[in-house]
């Protein structure tokens, strides 16, 4: 059975961790996998989770199986932060959604439920994206092709050649859209490049696939979400994946949420059910304890506002060391050769570097980042700052 299976290269992102974790230089900086750090490098459980965890402690009753569908109440909260209640009570016999293990398994679903509605779907990626996406898509047994998004001279979205790849695109067809925070760029679709693009999708009969997994992390909650309610008040069909790893720092925990809006007045249970189906032959049930912890804490109005303020100050820090970097850099005079650090969002920047120059700054600097140049800012502390920008001016001179 196992005979011909061989043993496989590190995953390009999560790999980073382990030898980041060996290398003794004490300099290291780790800018690799996508996770928020304080300034002592740690990723500390926030103030809310903790008190909803004690909460939780004193007012769970059991450990007995929730639904297919996961922990009650969750996906509803979830769909009312991102969708708006109003929204999301006047659409919910089209809307349905599902409780995930991650954002990850919330696009696996989904893509399992494209494959399973429609197999000849092809499924367009923004070129670059995130590294784990093709694969997804790839186990759920559907074709891939990349549409054209990131201009890398300017260090921003090219919407125009974002517009004429996806031309070719046949009816039916996915458009995967990240929501906010491009990962890996950080470059995400203007206003006015949302709407060319849901023009677009209409006129064709594209399907958007929006992932959301950093939702709070480029202006605000609400701010952030503009888009994905234009996308869903516009186009009748559309799967959204949401994670709650990053904005509510529940990485291991694996909550995510899969939602969907169909175009019949029946549409809601038929999604539900399927989806229901498709977690049952994979996984039967998400893990529950992060959903509930998400749960207590949005329908909580203290532990919410509790929430909202941590987050915040999550987003204000990696803005001002987005800021750090990118002002390091134009000191040194190598800010314009690297990219467009200052106006990109989220946690990620690409930098303008190609892999031997990665593997150096790994190998001569101990500073860890994915081979594609991408850079998670949260890693950058005051501190290291001056090392990084130091290292990175160096490598081009
Ligand atoms: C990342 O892009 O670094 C994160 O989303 C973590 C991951 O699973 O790759």
């Amino acid at each position: 059975m196992f005979t011909d299976l061989k043993p496989l290269p590190a995953d390009p992102i999560l790999g980073l961790s382990v030898l980041f974790q060996a290398d003794t230089n004490p300099r290291k900086v780790d800018l690799g996998v996508g996770i928020y750090k304080d300034d002592a490098g740690a990723t500390p459980i926030m103030g809310s989770i903790r008190s909803a965890y004690a909460a939780l402690a004193e007012s769970e009753a059991s450990k007995a199986y929730v639904s297919p569908m996961g922990w009650p109440g969750y996906t509803e909260a979830c769909m009312k932060m991102v969708l708006g209640e109003q929204f999301a009570a006047s659409n919910s016999d089209q809307l349905a959604a599902i409780q995930t293990p991650g954002g990850c398994g919330a696009l696996r679903l989904g893509f399992d439920l494209v494959a399973a509605s429609n197999p000849a779907t092809t499924v367009w990626v923004s070129d670059p994206t995130w590294a784990n996406h093709v694969p997804i898509i790839t186990a759920a047994g559907l074709p891939s092709k990349q549409y054209g998004y990131y201009d890398g001279e300017s260090g921003l979205v090219d919407i125009d050649a974002m517009l004429n790849s996806l031309k070719e695109a046949k009816a039916g067809d996915v458009v995967l859209l990240h929501a906010c925070c491009h990962n890996p760029t950080g470059a995400d679709l203007s206003s006015h490049g949302w709407q060319k693009a849901i023009e677009l999708m209409l006129e064709k009969g594209l399907f958007p696939f929006i992932d959301m997994a950093y939702h709070g992390f480029a202006t605000g909650l609400e701010d952030d979400v503009q888009e994905v309610r234009s996308a869903f008040a516009a186009i009748p069909e559309l799967l959204l994946s949401y994670s709650c790893s990053k904005n509510f720092g529940l990485y291991r925990e694996r909550a995510g949420a899969l939602i969907a809006k169909g175009a019949s007045d029946t549409a809601s249970p038929a999604l539900a059910t399927n989806m229901a189906k498709i977690a049952r032959q994979s996984y039967s049930m998400p893990p529950a304890h992060g959903a509930a912890l998400v749960t207590t804490v949005l329908n909580n109005p203290v532990l919410r506002s509790a929430w909202e303020a941590e987050l915040a100050s999550m987003r204000s820090r990696i803005i001002t060391l987005r800021r750090g970097l990118d002002s390091a850099l134009t000191t040194l005079g190598a800010a314009g050769r690297l990219g467009n650090i200052a106006n990109q969002n989220g946690m990620f920047s690409l930098l303008n570097l190609n892999p031997e120059q990665v593997l150096h700054l790994q190998k001569e600097c101990a500073i860890y980042m994915p081979g594609n140049g991408r850079i998670n800012i949260a890693g950058l502390t005051a501190d290291n700052i001056p090392y990084v920008a130091e290292s990175l001016n160096a490598l081009l001179n």
